[in-house]
């Protein structure tokens, strides 16, 4: 059969080059790799097994009959990355600058329904100009068969999108549905609209880059949860990311073999907060004092960074960490860090990983701004969001915790599982000066001494309320700890939870503000 087998061989080899061999040189001259490299990065070595690669499109207009190119644009199959099994498709931006056609459309649900039915994440690696033109409507078809599938996927396995180029109009919303979108700086962009129409519409001159490069959608919008510095970083981060991940919502989060090396007491932590209690401090430092040593895994890190959120390992377990950052705008919440952490305890508690909440917050951002735009809607989010989960959730003040944030914020009264306070803790309606202005307003502006009156009823409201202890007595505290001692509390609670059982009560599915 040598005859048979060298038409195989023919077409493995045409299938390999893509578009050919000219634009696979103007892939890398322009800084970026084939799909099939990003494959081989992203995979454990000699672990990828391709589906669909000899698809090609049905199209007849416009000249598509007579261009043709084996796999049609998309390198779609299935691998191992650190031994587990994931799904992938690589959009090949050689073929029809990776434009999405029917046929390439369904590859990629071929692998979705396959991921679906196994069990499995499914990674997306986007460089694509978007609905191929030639197909019109079709193309359009194909998309909403994808978008359809990313969102029946939601929540029963990890989807991640890691764009490595163009994505633009209608192809920004499968990335969009996804649980994390990973961007590389300067050689991806993501919008809706691009910088021409934006022109036509608005008059505004605007740069691709300026519109949807990484650092627009790490910063302004949200929209990428991580801006990569090249794509080798790019594909490290989404293995990262897989590493904290379980293949699906039926699945417990991972865990690797936790062998203490010493003492798990931290006396650092002792003098973390400053005399001071308006002087910032950094949360992350508290985090990577009490998690273990380096699995702190940021996500969203430069958006709303008043709120951080990350993945990190606790006793070998894994776990998501949400932290006020009292660094940035005093750790307030406002409309950004309330979507933002959010999304991540809905991620965290769709695949069964465990909560870890730091407070220190002085409440709400007041302002128009805010208000007009909706941090009523929004910070509803974050009750919602965390008044919904059913994971083991544990809460550690470390400051403040004041107002309606107090509630917000994991407390016990929303289910959470554990609430510690640090002696520092002052969890109150508001800071003591403005609560005695306004409670004792009258007894100030009559008193002889205005500033001695005022003093003198901050220091009562502070002997009051400035403390966890009005919590403890009330059990709404369960324990305040010393800070040394906070890590070897959460390795024993976060162990004693481990097979928590809570279910909401049967309902189709709730209605989130949004
Ligand atoms: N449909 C069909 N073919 C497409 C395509 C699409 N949507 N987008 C790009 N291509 C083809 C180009 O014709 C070109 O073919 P060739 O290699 O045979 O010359 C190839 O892909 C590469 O495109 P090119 O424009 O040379 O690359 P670039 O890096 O300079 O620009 C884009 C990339 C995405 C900015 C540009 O191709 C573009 O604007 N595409 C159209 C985007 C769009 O409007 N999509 C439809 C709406 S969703």
């Amino acid at each position: 059969h040598q005859d048979k087998f060298a038409i195989l061989d023919k077409k493995n080899q045409e299938a390999l080059l893509g578009g050919g061999q000219v634009r696979i040189e103007a892939q890398h001259k322009k800084g970026k790799l084939t799909a099939r490299e990003r494959i081989q990065l992203l995979l454990d070595e000699g672990s990828f097994e391709e589906i669909g690669k000899f698809v090609m499109h049905r199209s007849r207009d416009f000249g598509l009959d007579k261009e043709h190119y084996l796999g049609d644009g998309v390198v779609t199959g299935y691998g191992t990355v650190n031994g587990r099994l994931i799904y992938v498709y690589a959009q090949d931006f050689t073929v029809f600058g990776g434009a999405l056609s029917e046929t390439h459309a369904e590859k990629i649900c071929k692998i979705m329904d396959l991921a679906m039915k196994n069990g499995a994440p499914v990674i997306g690696l986007n460089d694509s100009g978007g609905a191929r033109i030639q197909e019109g409507v079709i193309s359009l078809a194909g998309y909403a068969e994808i978008f359809y599938r990313n969102t029946r996927a939601s929540g029963v396995i990890p989807q991640i999108s890691a764009i490595m180029g163009p994505c633009a109009g209608g192809a920004v919303y499968s990335p969009a549905i996804t649980d994390f979108i990973l961007m590389v700086e300067n050689t991806s962009y993501m919008f809706v609209t691009g910088p021409n129409v934006v022109k036509t519409v608005t008059h505004e001159n605007v740069t691709s880059e300026e519109l949807g490069g990484a650092s627009t959608h790490s910063t302004k919008s949200g929209v990428t949860h991580f801006a990569c510095a090249n794509e080798v970083e790019c594909l490290n981060f989404v293995k990262k990311l897989l590493s904290y991940v379980p293949q699906n919502c039926e699945e417990d989060a991972p865990s690797i073999a936790y062998v203490p090396s010493g003492s798990e007491l931290r006396p650092e932590l002792d003098s973390i907060i400053p005399l001071n209690p308006n002087q910032p401090y950094d949360i992350r430092e508290v985090v990577e004092k009490v998690i273990d040593e380096d699995s702190f895994f940021e996500v969203h890190k430069n958006f709303a960074e008043n709120i951080v959120v990350g993945f990190a390992r606790i006793g070998g377990r894994s776990i998501g960490v949400i932290g006020n950052q009292p660094a940035v705008l005093a750790g307030v919440l406002d409309i950004n860090a309330s979507t933002k952490a959010a999304r991540f305890v809905r991620f965290c508690d769709s695949f069964n990983i465990p909560l870890l909440i730091f407070e220190d917050v002085p409440g709400f951002l007041p302002g128009t701004d805010q208000e007009w735009n909706g941090i009523i809607t929004n910070g509803a989010k974050l009750l919602y969001a965390f008044s919904e989960a059913t994971v083991p959730r544990i809460t550690v003040i470390t400051r403040k915790a004041y107002g309606g944030a107090y509630d917000v914020m994991n407390s016990k009264h929303i289910g959470a599982d554990m609430n510690y306070a640090w002696p520092t803790a002052e969890i109150a309606v508001m800071g003591a000066k403005g609560a005695a202005e306004i409670i004792f307003k009258r007894e100030i502006a009559e008193a002889e001494t205005p500033e001695a009156k005022l003093q003198e009823k901050v220091d009562q409201y502070t002997d009051k309320f400035a403390n966890p202890y009005r919590a403890a007595f009330r059990g709404y505290i369960d324990e305040v700890i010393y800070p040394r001692e906070t890590r070897q509390k959460l390795i024993r609670a976060f162990k004693m939870l481990e097979n928590k059982v809570d279910s909401l009560p049967r309902k189709k599915h709730g209605n989130i503000p949004l």
